[in-house]
């Protein structure tokens, strides 16, 4: 367990490049092991969830390797032995804490003619499983999670037993990018076509990396469809842009500190990821976005973003909104706190199934630090489960006592509440930020006035 006292600061300037975005270096690993050639993927990021993925594939018989590698990150060189590659693992496959790992995966192996069993740790353990391994089922997959008495969910471990499967159609019946990610990858080994119907659009960097590797897919208005079969294989090294939910804590922090301006180069732009960029200049902010031409190499958009203090108001953010800015909710309240007027976060139900459950983690925290949160499922939308947050801003937060429940995305943005608080914060653990930026904290140290 690591602490971590930090007080209100006098400002922060400077120019940073950040590791490789979390969810695009996934699934590079994963179609660089599955496509027919060695490919080399730059900017990887060293994150305890990435190198679960690449661990996955070692034990899968797939040859990575690390080289030129930094402190956070590396270029991982992946010996890919084609689609139908894959070896039977001697043992269950353990993947640690990374959530996007297990259920992408689930996707891969279900097309695998040799049975698997995927466990995870204690947190990963307790979060669902069904809306994975339901339409794989639907698709002809023999899988099965954990049960427990009297709840329809499935947890891990995961049990995967060869079976064939068929494309179907599937219309999302939640925002997902994990399950929408799952099935276009089941959907390469399946005989037909898999069309994925997706009512609120959530990222797309499964499809982007699919289209690079030749895969036979295509994009309608809301809609797509995967042809399996066909020989994977980039053309080019891959570079991953950096990671724009690591940003996110920055950019708040520069808006928020007095006389501060960070510049943050190289960082992905991908429009469905970008959320929290178009809801921060709509409460105010300064942020000048330079997008470059690289995004050629990458398949990904890419540029530079210039943050400066602004004063900030409240904003609304709707449901549709949401997937494209849901990692950087947590970080988003702390803005909203120090923004004039009210926010309103409406449909973020889904942050219950984080890595903690992140609306009572934040709003316990962020009411320790004098902050007026609520959470409210209005009436009419009892029966779906849908909660808003509405935070009343205000202009001083104080120092407190915090938890991190074991949660990178709590601890991060608590130590940017912290930095913007008149006192001391202290955070029990943040431990846990190595899950997807270990180089978090002197990122900040070497932003810092
Ligand atoms: C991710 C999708 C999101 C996000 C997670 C990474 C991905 O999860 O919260 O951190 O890489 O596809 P959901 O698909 O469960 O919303």
């Amino acid at each position: 367990m690591k602490s971590l006292a930090v007080t209100g600061s006098s400002g922060f300037s400077g120019t940073v490049r950040l590791p490789g975005d979390k969810s695009i270096a996934h699934r590079a690993c994963i179609l660089g092991a599955l496509s027919s050639r060695t490919i080399t993927i730059h900017n990887f990021p060293l994150n305890d969830d990435c190198r679960a993925t690449v661990e996955v594939f070692r034990r899968l018989g797939i040859r990575c390797v690390f080289t030129r590698r930094k402190r956070t990150t590396a270029s991982l060189v992946v010996s890919g032995k084609g689609l139908h590659g894959l070896a039977r693992p001697g043992a269950p496959i353990f993947i640690k804490e990374s959530g996007t790992t297990m259920r992408l995966l689930l996707g891969v192996l279900a097309g695998q003619p040799f049975a698997t069993t995927v466990c995870c740790g204690a947190s990963l353990s307790k979060r669902p499983m069904r809306r994975v391994t339901e339409p794989l089922r639907q698709m002809g997959a023999r899988i099965r999670g954990r049960k427990t008495a009297g709840v329809p969910e499935e947890y891990p471990p995961v049990l995967i037993e060869p079976a064939p499967l068929h494309g179907i159609t599937y219309r999302l019946p939640i925002a997902s990018a994990q399950v929408k990610s799952a099935l276009l990858l089941a959907a390469l080994f399946a005989k037909g076509a898999t069309r994925i119907v997706e009512p609120i659009k959530t990222r797309d960097h499964t499809e982007r990396m699919l289209r690079l590797f030749g895969a036979g897919i295509k994009l309608a208005d809301k809609q797509i469809v995967v042809t399996g079969g066909r020989e994977l294989f980039a053309l080019r090294p891959l570079y991953v842009p950096g990671d724009i939910s690591s940003a996110g804590y920055f950019m708040i922090l520069a808006l928020l500190s007095p006389d501060s301006h960070i510049t943050i180069k190289g960082i992905g732009l991908n429009p469905s990821r970008s959320g929290i960029i178009r809801v921060l200049k709509r409460m105010g902010a300064r942020i000048k976005v330079t997008p470059s031409s690289r995004h050629r190499v990458t398949g990904e958009p890419i540029g530079e973003i210039a943050v400066r203090t602004s004063g900030l108001r409240g904003t609304t953010i709707k449901k549709e909104e949401i997937p494209s800015l849901i990692d950087e909710l947590p970080v988003l309240m702390v803005a909203a706190c120090l923004a004039k007027g009210t926010s309103v976060f409406k449909g973020v139900q889904e942050l219950r199934l984080k890595e903690s459950d992140r609306i009572t983690a934040m709003v316990r925290n962020l009411r320790k630090m004098g902050a007026s949160i609520s959470v409210i499922a209005p009436l009419s939308r009892r029966v779906t489960g849908s909660e808003d947050i509405v935070i009343q801003g205000k202009s001083f937060l104080k120092g407190a006592k915090v938890n991190g429940f074991q949660d990178h995305r709590v601890a991060m943005s608590m130590a940017i509440a912290g930095l913007c608080a008149g006192g001391r914060t202290v955070i029990d653990d943040v431990t846990c930020i190595s899950k997807s930026f270990p180089g978090f904290l002197s990122t900040l140290k070497s932003l810092s006035k």
